[in-house]
């Protein structure tokens, strides 16, 4: 079996911060969050893996590399002529796959569990296609399975009605005769080729499709709240604080927090986990709430931030008003108002930025 992940795509929803960085490097709890999708990989015993990416995208290289991290063969699949669905990035993966079995995983999505019993599920029962499913409050934001006696009898993608209140995961097995599905199916209304068609394909051509219900925690990341939500349940999972920085005797730590080599937290501290901060970061009279990730690099002074990530090299000081569920990008400056004159809000604001002051 080899393994697909999908990290193309504009990520609109998350603009202005995917300008300057594909979705799938965005941190969740300080680690890109692609990391996470070969990690789970790397655990089903997969080798190799290809890693769909936008034409001329060199970011997503540069980053993972060959894959050695993680005991894995990367090879990059380019999709050309744009977002044309998630099924034509396993049309254009044919002559890669070479046959194989494929686990396919769109990049964006986030799971807690393990992959294994996913797997082991689809050998055992020699199926062609294994969709993971998830309960959720808006199945009309996914593909849903219709399901009789049992069975999955066709999968609508993001149906107005939904038959069911289960969303098909971005996470799916597939025999080679996915190939077949994916060569067949037509372009949806909005100009692309939906796996879910596939899907349905492969069920009305009486293929073996089985499903799994994921009990744990998933998520498609597309908006900030389910950045905020994964990065929030991945800093929940600290099991034991780490602490690596130095820490000022006056500075109280509280709950499970993970801090980077060379990183200062000063006078007037309180960090209460789950909390990560990075490395060389340099904390004062601050206070660092639960669910926060910073990364590397970052200077926070005279701020309370709560449920947010700072991305690296950021820097927020003396914020009169407590920061909270925000998103800050690389290398922002958010100061005081008051620090310099005249007063008054100064804002140096990419396009589609959301500000609430
Ligand atoms: C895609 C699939 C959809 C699936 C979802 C899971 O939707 O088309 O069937 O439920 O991923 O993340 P998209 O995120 O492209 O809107």
């Amino acid at each position: 079996m080899k393994a697909i992940i999908a990290a193309g795509g504009h990520g609109t929803r998350l603009r202005p911060i995917t300008y300057t960085l594909n979705k799938h490097l965005f941190p969740i709890a300080n680690k890109p969050m692609i990391f996470y999708a070969l990690e789970k990989i790397k655990e089903t015993g997969i080798k190799e893996v290809a890693i769909n990416i936008n034409e001329g995208d060199k970011e997503i290289r540069k980053v993972l590399g060959e894959g050695k991290k993680w005991g894995l063969k990367i090879t990059y699949l380019e999709q050309k002529g744009g977002a044309l669905g998630v099924a034509h990035v396993v049309k254009n993966a044919e002559t890669w796959l070479s046959g194989s079995d494929l686990l396919f995983y769109l990049g964006d999505n986030i799971v807690l569990g393990s992959l294994e019993e996913l797997v082991e599920k689809f050998k055992r029962e020699k199926l062609d296609c294994l969709l993971a499913l998830s309960k959720v409050l808006d199945p009309e934001r996914f593909g849903v399975p219709v399901i009789k006696n049992g069975k999955i009898i066709k999968v609508e993608e993001k149906p107005k009605k939904p038959k069911s209140n289960y969303a098909v995961t971005g996470i799916y097995i597939y025999s080679n005769k996915v190939i077949e599905a994916v060569k067949n199916i037509k372009k949806s209304d909005r100009g692309e080729l939906e796996i879910s068609d596939a899907h349905t394909y492969l069920i009305e051509q009486g293929a073996k499709v089985g499903y799994k219900k994921i009990t744990g925690w998933w998520k498609d990341t597309g908006k900030p709240e389910d950045l905020l939500e994964g990065n929030g349940l991945v800093l929940s999972g600290i099991l034991q604080s780490k602490i690596e920085g130095i820490l000022d005797k006056e500075a109280r730590i509280e709950g499970k927090v993970i801090i980077g080599k060379g990183t200062k937290i000063g006078k007037g501290v309180l960090i209460r986990g789950p909390v990560a901060i990075g490395k060389n970061c340099e904390i004062e009279n601050s206070s660092i709430e639960p669910y926060t990730a910073i990364a590397d690099n970052c200077k926070i002074k005279g701020t309370e931030i709560h449920h947010s990530i700072v991305c690296e090299g950021s820097c927020i000081v003396d914020c009169s008003k407590r920061i909270t569920d925000s998103l800050i990008g690389r290398n922002c400056l958010i100061s005081s108002e008051n620090s310099s004159k005249p007063s008054g809000h100064r804002l140096i604001i990419g396009d589609n930025a959301q500000v609430e002051l």
